[in-house]
């Protein structure tokens, strides 16, 4: 019986780190093939740039036939490291392989009818027959959308932002990794700045978001007058089944209703998922709508509404905003 074990241990292991190379290698394909978006010219790395940290440098994102949505495309390398376990600014998905899916039918996004259009696309190109067979063996049919699903999902997780100076500071013990001015701003960032109490620095990496939800001045005050027809709008939706993400994407008034969208709970209204802080020097423009160009006004905007919403309202010199991007820029 032992040997058995220790034969099918030594077999077994090599096959799943092949099929895991495998399907990431398939996601990757997928992630670049611009034929499963309706008019063949966008891909989920239209959006999700590796050169940009899989962000677009854009205020909101631009899909199929030039169309526009209404949120800042988020970064995907940062996910894994994040633990996020809830997706979209709203958190309206709950698991990534749902998620992967989603932009692929997304009418502003790569424009797919439904889920039958995507397959037979797929299945049309002889090179993902095989690759599909390889990479899901015992998959019956070779293609379906929950193995396109899997294979994206896995590409996703396996992007990884790279190794920050905060990283090295405090994973690694060297410290000599923050400049005296970073060093300040993590002193600002933890202390009176109140920042790490959402963009929390536990993990390993550090996973700078609490995955909370949290209101923002951004955006809202546009649809305050408005705001009872508005939700009862997505209510009366809701009831019917509509797709929240289709909805938001289309509708730049509701989109900023945030996690209302998905739990119609007025408590929730304008509260966004908080982002996780990693490589954000990187993925300018900012917030859930892209309205801030740059890391400095996003850090005046923080410094100001967190303190104000947390009734202590704070007050940063120059020199102290500059220490606290030195150390954004570390992260
Ligand atoms: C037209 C631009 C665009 C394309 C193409 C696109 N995305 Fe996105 N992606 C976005 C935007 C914008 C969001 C945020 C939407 C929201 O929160 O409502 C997003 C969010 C996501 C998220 C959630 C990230 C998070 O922080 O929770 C995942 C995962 C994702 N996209 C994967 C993909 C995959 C896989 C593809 C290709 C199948 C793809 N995207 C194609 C713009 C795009
Ligand atoms: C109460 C929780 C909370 C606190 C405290 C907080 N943040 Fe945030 N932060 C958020 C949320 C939520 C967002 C997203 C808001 C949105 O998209 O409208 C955000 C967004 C940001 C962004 C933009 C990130 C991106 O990718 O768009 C930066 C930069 C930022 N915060 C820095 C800070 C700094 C610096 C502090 C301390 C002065 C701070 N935050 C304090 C919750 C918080």
């Amino acid at each position: 019986m032992g040997a058995v074990a220790i034969s099918h241990k030594v077999v077994r292991q090599p096959d799943t780190w092949v099929l895991l190379t495998q399907r990431i290698a398939l996601g990757k394909q997928l992630f670049n093939d611009p034929h499963l978006s309706a008019d063949g010219t966008v891909r989920c790395a239209s959006c999700h740039m590796p050169e940009k940290g899989y962000t677009d440098g854009r205020r909101v994102a631009v899909g199929v036939e030039g169309r526009t949505g209404t949120r800042n495309t988020p970064s995907l390398m940062t996910l894994e490291e994040a633990q996020e376990t809830s997706f979209f600014w709203d958190g309206r998905r709950s698991s990534l392989d749902q998620a992967v899916l989603d932009p692929l039918t997304n009418p502003v996004e790569m424009g797919l009818h439904n889920q039958a259009e995507l397959l037979q696309r797929v299945q049309e190109d002889s090179a993902y027959t095989s690759a599909f067979a390889q990479a899901f063996p015992e998959a019956k049919p070779v293609i379906s959308s929950e193995h396109i699903a899997a294979a994206l999902a896995e590409y996703v997780r396996s992007l990884r932002s790279p190794e920050s100076a905060y990283d090295r500071y405090a994973l690694h013990g060297d410290k000599t990794a923050l400049d005296q001015r970073a060093l300040l701003g993590l002193a600002i960032f933890k202390g009176k700045g109140h920042c790490a109490e959402c963009h929390r620095l536990g993990g390993a990496p550090a996973v700078l978001t609490d995955h909370a939800y949290h209101r923002t001045g951004m955006g809202l005050d546009a649809i305050t007058a408005n705001l009872p027809n508005l939700t009862e709008d997505v209510i009366k939706r809701s009831l019917q089944g509509g797709a929240i993400g289709n909805r938001v994407a289309t509708h730049a008034d509701e989109a900023q209703l945030g996690r209302f969208n998905v739990t119609q709970d007025p408590a929730d209204i304008g509260l966004f998922r908080t982002p996780s802080l990693r490589d954000v020097s990187h993925t300018a423009p900012y917030m859930h709508d892209g309205s801030v160009a740059t890391l400095d006004d996003a850090i005046d905007r923080e410094v100001y509404y967190r303190s104000l919403q947390a009734g202590r309202p704070l007050q940063l010199t120059v020199e102290e905003r500059e220490d606290l991007k030195s150390f954004l820029q570390a992260l």
